[in-house]
């Protein structure tokens, strides 16, 4: 049995989702850059809180980032702009590989699909069930669950009790290099989307077991 572990954000879902609605508020230059500022800082507000075990759900590091944001770009939001970028973060659509990938996947007896996300389950079940993805996952998996955040081992460690699996049959798939790195070093299989080309892996830590460029290129590896 081949267990698969996908990340959720910027692997199954889009981060940039929202920014038509960026574009709309503070330009067409500004919206892309801003959009992956907020992401980058999420991200890096996660990563330290945990470090610091001062651990807030990842919602609180997305309207944290987005605060900064707001000051780097010097740009005026409303409270209802502000409203709808973190609604729309909270329904930001899949990539257009996923379905069709997720769908081939499941009809596969020797395939177990989890999420593993930084992510609180209330969030992630939400915008599974949005996307119409929710069923093909047998469990949503997540870091909130002992106040941790990927990449720390500790929560690698979790899902493979949560889930059952070993290390050496578990496959960690994320478009986030900083997620394959950690769970390559704590011992599991991993798998790099790049889905862009200007998506680059770091130049240091273990490297991908595979690395793909859609979520098509999945089945046949196993
Ligand atoms: C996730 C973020 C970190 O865990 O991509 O879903």
């Amino acid at each position: 049995m081949h267990t698969l572990a996908f990340d959720v954000y910027a692997t199954l879902i889009n981060t940039y989702g929202m920014v038509d609605l960026l574009q709309r508020y503070i330009g067409d230059d500004q919206a892309v850059p801003f959009a992956t500022l907020w992401r980058d800082k999420q991200l890096e507000y996660s990563f330290r809180r945990s470090m610091m075990n001062r651990y807030e759900p990842f919602y609180t590091c997305t309207a944290d980032s987005l605060q900064f944001c707001i000051e780097k770009f010097d740009v005026k939001l409303t409270r209802d702009q502000q409203f709808s970028l973190i609604k729309r973060y909270q329904s930001l659509p899949v990539f257009k590989d996923v379905l069709p990938a997720l769908a081939t996947l499941s009809g596969r007896s020797d395939i177990q699909m989890f999420a593993l996300t930084n992510g609180p389950l209330e969030d992630v079940e939400k915008l599974f069930d949005g996307d119409g993805i929710l069923s093909y996952f047998k469990d949503i998996i997540s870091a909130d669950e002992i106040r941790k955040y990927k990449p720390d081992p500790a929560v690698y460690q979790h899902f493979l009790e949560r889930s059952g699996a070993s290390a050496e049959t578990s496959w960690l798939i994320s478009g986030n290099s900083f997620d394959v790195i950690g769970a390559r070093s704590f011992g599991m299989q991993g798998i790099w989307i790049k889905r862009n080309l200007d998506q680059q892996y770091d130049p240091w830590g273990p490297k991908p077991t595979h690395m793909i460029q859609s979520m098509g290129q999945l089945e046949s590896l196993f």
